[in-house]
């Protein structure tokens, strides 16, 4: 099928159906998708908590907001990503959407790349781009925090990593946020118009990355993936793989400093906190994974019938879960609602997933937040809101796409 075509039937259908469900009979899985879930999803998830462990969707199949059940269904293997009957290893799939024995072979094949071992010395690389953005601020003026340090570090990061020349990153940011922008689903035909553009520019301009790593390798990303093309790596499969690693870190990252800033400065202590010690900023980034994570949900399929906290989920069955509705489980964290950087204890967090396709990325995201947040705090230590936020509109990634702070004058002066 057309792909524009097939996009817009989602639109279509998904939108239909969706209001329908949060009309009728008040989904909260529909509901998230309207004002009110953008707006606080966490009620919505207490709303499913609330109504059992494993609760059945109107749209979805099942549904669960319990930190526990998440962690088992993410470990266990008779969830897996794919249908029984959808599209298996046909080389335009991701690694996020294969099951094993493809995706054990794919993952293995990236994953050394972005190991705490590959990533030692990389800290050098991160704090010199995260100060280059501070030293751009205005230290007297207002400034947007996701503009000015949250987008362009995570963009600047993973096209060093792959190797991408300088030349071409623009070309990738741009493509890039589009692109990332599909995670929500298409938002209009307009919207459509530019996915489909931005994925065909964007698949150029891969290929011309691929064609300059194979004439002049580099200690990149690609060429290493390059070198392993033919008896590990099939070469329709490096496409998607790349274009994986790219969009993940351009889209999530962003959000995790965002969300980080935005909690830290909607509670003025634990900012004055982090200014105060300045190490207490992997705390602040671990908590906000917590309790405001980039990515709120993830789907897995059954692929037999599964017992699952009392409930059958037939073989086939989608359940939701909600990775972000986890972190706020009173089963799992003592007064989860409360945003704090001292907290002791409690079960992990599962803003990271969990199991097989556990973020490969969760060391650089780490990395690259805790810079950002502790060389802020150590320049700007009187930051706060300083007008407007404006969300972005999905509810799978959640951050803010405009954050302006600032520091009030007599602190600049002083
Ligand atoms: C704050 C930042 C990030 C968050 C919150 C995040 C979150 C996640 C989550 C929840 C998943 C699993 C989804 C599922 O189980 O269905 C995932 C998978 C993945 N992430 Fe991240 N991610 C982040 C940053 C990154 C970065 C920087 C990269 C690499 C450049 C990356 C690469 C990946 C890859 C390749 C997968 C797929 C792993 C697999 O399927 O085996 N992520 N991420």
């Amino acid at each position: 099928m057309n792909p524009v075509v097939g996009l817009l039937q989602q639109l279509v259908v998904t939108r239909s159906v969706v209001a329908w469900h949060a009309v009728r009979e008040r989904d909260p899985f529909a509901r998230l998708n309207r004002a009110e879930g953008r707006r606080d999803p966490y009620a919505l998830y207490a709303e499913v908590r609330a109504a059992g462990e494993v609760v059945p969707s109107a749209t979805m199949g099942f549904q669960t907001a319990s930190h526990q059940v998440c962690r088992e269904v993410l470990r266990d293997r008779r969830f897996g990503v794919q249908a029984k009957d959808g599209p298996r290893g046909d080389g335009q799939m991701s690694l996020l959407e294969l099951d094993p024995p493809d995706h054990t072979r794919l993952r293995r094949l990236a994953s050394p790349a972005f190991s705490p071992r590959a990533l030692a010395g990389y800290d050098e690389r991160i704090t010199a781009v995260v100060d280059g953005l501070l030293d751009a601020l205005p230290a007297d003026g207002p400034f947007d925090l996701v503009a000015g340090l949250a987008a362009p570090l995570p963009i600047a990061v993973i096209t060093d990593l792959l190797g991408v020349p300088d030349a071409s990153t623009a070309d990738f940011a741009r493509y890039g946020a589009t692109i990332g922008s599909a995670l929500a689903g298409p938002q209009s035909l307009a919207h459509v118009a530019r996915l489909v553009a931005a994925n065909r520019r964007l698949g150029g301009v891969l290929t011309d990355l691929f064609d300059l790593r194979r004439r002049e390798p580099g200690d990149d990303v690609v060429s290493r993936l390059l070198a392993a093309e033919g008896d590990q790596l099939r070469p329709d499969e490096l496409h998607p793989l790349v274009m994986l690693l790219l969009l993940a870190g351009f889209e999530t990252t962003v959000n995790l400093v965002g969300n980080t800033v935005l909690a830290l400065l909607d509670h003025p202590d634990q900012w004055r906190a982090v200014a105060d010690d300045p190490g207490l900023a992997a705390a602040a980034v671990e908590e906000t994974l917590r309790w405001d994570p980039p990515v709120q949900r993830t789907l897995r399929v059954a692929s037999v019938d599964v017992e699952l906290a009392g409930t059958t989920v037939p073989g086939g069955s989608k359940v939701l879960l909600y990775l972000a509705g986890a972190g706020r489980d009173p089963a799992a964290f003592d007064d989860p609602d409360r945003f704090d950087l001292t907290r002791v204890g409690g079960a992990e967090h599962l803003a990271f997933s969990a199991g097989a396709h556990y973020c490969l990325g969760a060391p650089l995201a780490r990395l690259e937040a805790v810079t950002a947040v502790q060389r802020l705090a150590e320049r700007f230590p009187r930051l706060e809101r300083g007008g407007r936020l404006r969300r972005r509109s999905g509810t799978v990634i959640r951050g803010p796409v405009e954050l302006v702070v600032g520091q009030p004058a007599a602190a600049v002066a002083a």
